[in-house]
């Protein structure tokens, strides 16, 4: 097997090499072809660092398909992207990235830990998105970083830190264009990005209700991992909703 081609004519099974990650939603893989990796979009969920641990049925399933139309709309708007296909239902062939250990949160309303440390009334709108740093790190229960941190750690080089903040913000301009008009309020979401062979910047990861607030736009409803954190129940139907509307088909806004 010598190019993607090859690898989305077999079956993710005989493709899967070294294990190289598995966390709680994805696991990761080595294929017969060099920088290419599988992606494994798993059921299990966790919360609040893993104190809360569960099953959301079918989230696999879900979670790859949302993704790859996410990642792939990026790739449109010129984000550069890990992503090259799907395969079968839960599996994305993906660029390897040799990942940064901090994480870019971008936030448009308030929610979730955002309102507990700084005490915004949860649904209050921001003035302007905020764009926060996060340390990868579980031991550390993935603690908040700030610039100067991230050089004193060497975690980023500061012209990959101002790369960051660039790709944060258009990421979140991108992405609410397309989920507006499909009725998804974009409240707050997380990034990834690695470097390639180039040590260029490239967002990896995954762009799903795991990692994302997606408020219904008229009623408030939250169409995300909240409904698992918070034991709201139809967590399923939730997903699954998101997948529904972010497969239509209507005129980008703005
Ligand atoms: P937070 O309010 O818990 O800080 O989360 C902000 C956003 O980042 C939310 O959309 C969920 C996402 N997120 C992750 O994807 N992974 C994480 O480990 C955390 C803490 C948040
Ligand atoms: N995924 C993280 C955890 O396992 C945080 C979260 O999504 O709430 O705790």
């Amino acid at each position: 097997m010598k190019s993607v081609k090859d690898l989305m004519m077999r079956q993710p099974d005989e493709i899967k090499g070294e294990k190289l990650y598995e966390g709680k939603a994805k696991a990761l893989y080595r294929t017969p072809v060099d920088g290419v990796m599988l992606m494994e979009f798993k059921d299990d969920a966790t919360a609040f660092d893993g104190k809360k641990k569960g099953t959301i049925v079918e989230k696999g399933y879900f979670n790859a398909k949302i993704s790859a139309i996410l990642l792939r709309y990026l790739e449109e708007c010129g984000i550069q992207t890990h992503f090259i296909d799907q395969m079968a239902e839960r599996y994305h062939l993906v660029s390897e990235l040799d990942m940064l250990s901090v994480e870019v949160v971008m936030r448009n309303i308030a929610a979730g830990s955002l309102a507990r440390r700084l005490g915004f009334e949860e649904g209050q709108v921001m003035a302007y998105p905020i764009l926060e740093f996060y340390y990868k790190d579980d031991a550390l229960s993935d603690p908040w970083l700030n610039a100067s941190h991230i050089k004193a750690m060497d975690l980023a080089t500061d012209d990959e830190v101002l790369c960051l903040e660039e790709k944060g913000r258009q990421v979140n301009e991108y992405l609410q264009r397309f989920l507006q008009p499909r009725g998804l309020q974009l409240v707050d979401f997380k990034l990834e990005f690695g470097r390639d062979s180039e040590g260029v910047l490239i967002l990896g990861d995954e762009i799903t209700p795991d990692t994302c607030r997606f408020w219904d736009v008229g009623s408030g409803d939250k169409l995300d991992k909240d409904r698992f954190r918070q034991d709201l129940g139809d967590v399923e139907d939730a997903y699954k909703e998101v997948l529904r509307r972010v497969s239509q088909e209507v005129p980008l806004c703005g």
